[in-house]
């Protein structure tokens, strides 16, 4: 069978990675498209643990479009059989449309809602349908299937706090598999917020001893608490702090690697002093990294990154890639330190 995963745009590898460690096959970016991935597996059930996913939809067909229409899309979709739909299954019609048409997704899903309703005598529940049809446009490529996952994968406990910028949990396991860290790793959060990070480093990778850092008490109190919703407040010490001044608050040494999601500098005011925070956040995390420890940043200011390595000076830049968030582009950075 084939499914179609969606991921993080620019963290398609990590996903093809935990598909292979599964011994399934997959490809990436059908079509062209980021944040998608194709996987053959003989049934869901191995899918379903995959922690860089939010969605599984079992594949039905692809078509092209061959225009911008309601009724290009409608014939597009009028030769695939759904197959269970029938006047005993429930179902409802869900559209997800990036690009240029002439309608909107609700007039698509009542439109191929009736056509399957006049097709297979089946009952539409827009609340708890028994299937869940996912239609996904792409200008003019279109994918049909079956949505298996109601909530998204990635949503593993519930947030008690969730401030606006914190990161998905897949995108945290993107960031932490790329930095390769493992259950004897010693991990600084070193810009925690809600605790994502730290808390999918104990979840995805049995991490034992995390360090999760914030400035601001009151992520500091939140973190703490969704980390308790989670499970895994024996494994991770909140701590109020200031990651431009690291070695005050930790021996030399103390981390095996370092993560970083600082801010973005949207309300910091200027930009010098965004520039300078990174600056002296790369120098402290020096400090506290062993020899040959790894550092993991996330940022918006992506050409700022190699400058500052340079400036501070015993880096090697083990990878950087773009990834997509919320319409924003940040680059996610691994070095190692050279000691
Ligand atoms: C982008 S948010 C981190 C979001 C986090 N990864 C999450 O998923 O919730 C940046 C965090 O850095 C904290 N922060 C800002 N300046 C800091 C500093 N100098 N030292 C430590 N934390 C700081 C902010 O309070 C904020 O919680």
């Amino acid at each position: 069978m084939r499914f179609l995963l969606t991921a993080d745009p620019g963290f398609e590898d990590v996903t093809l990675a935990e598909l292979a460690e599964r011994g399934l096959p997959g490809a990436p970016r059908p079509f062209g498209y980021a944040g998608l991935v194709v996987a053959e597996a003989p049934g869901p059930e191995p899918l379903f643990s995959l922690r860089s996913v939010h969605h599984l939809v079992q594949d039905l067909g692809r078509a092209r479009l061959s225009g911008p229409g309601l009724e290009d899309a409608l014939s597009a979709l009028a030769p695939f059989a759904i197959p269970g739909l029938g006047p005993e299954t429930s179902f409802a019609v869900r559209v997800h449309r990036r690009g240029r048409h002439a309608f909107q997704s609700p007039e698509l899903e009542r439109a191929y809602g009736a056509v399957l309703v006049a097709r297979y005598r089946a009952p539409v529940n827009l609340t708890q349908p028994d299937l869940l049809v996912r239609v996904d446009l792409f200008e003019e490529a279109l994918f049909l299937g079956i949505q298996l996952t109601r909530r998204p994968l990635s949503i593993r406990y519930p947030k008690v706090y969730a401030p606006p910028a914190a990161l998905k949990a897949s995108v945290a396991y993107g960031m932490l598999r790329r930095l390769g860290v493992s259950r004897e790793t010693r991990l600084l959060d070193a810009f925690a917020g809600s605790g994502t990070l730290a808390i999918e480093a104990v979840q995805g990778f049995s991490l034992r001893r995390v360090v999760a850092l914030d400035r601001n008490p009151r992520a500091v109190a939140g973190g703490r608490e969704n980390a308790r919703q989670a499970g895994v407040s024996e494994q991770i010490r909140f701590l109020q702090g200031d990651a431009r001044k690291l070695r005050q608050l930790f021996p030399p040494a103390r981390f095996d690697a370092v993560v970083a999601n600082p801010p973005y500098g949207k309300r910091l005011g200027r930009s010098e002093n965004l520039y300078r925070m990174y600056l002296e956040f790369f120098q402290e995390a020096k400090t506290v990294l062993k020899p040959g420890g790894v550092l993991g940043v996330l940022v918006l200011k992506r050409g700022w990154i190699d400058r500052i390595a340079r400036q501070v000076g015993g880096w090697v830049l083990l990878e950087r890639r773009v990834i997509e968030l919320g319409g924003l582009y940040p680059g996610y950075f691994v070095f190692r330190s050279k000691g």
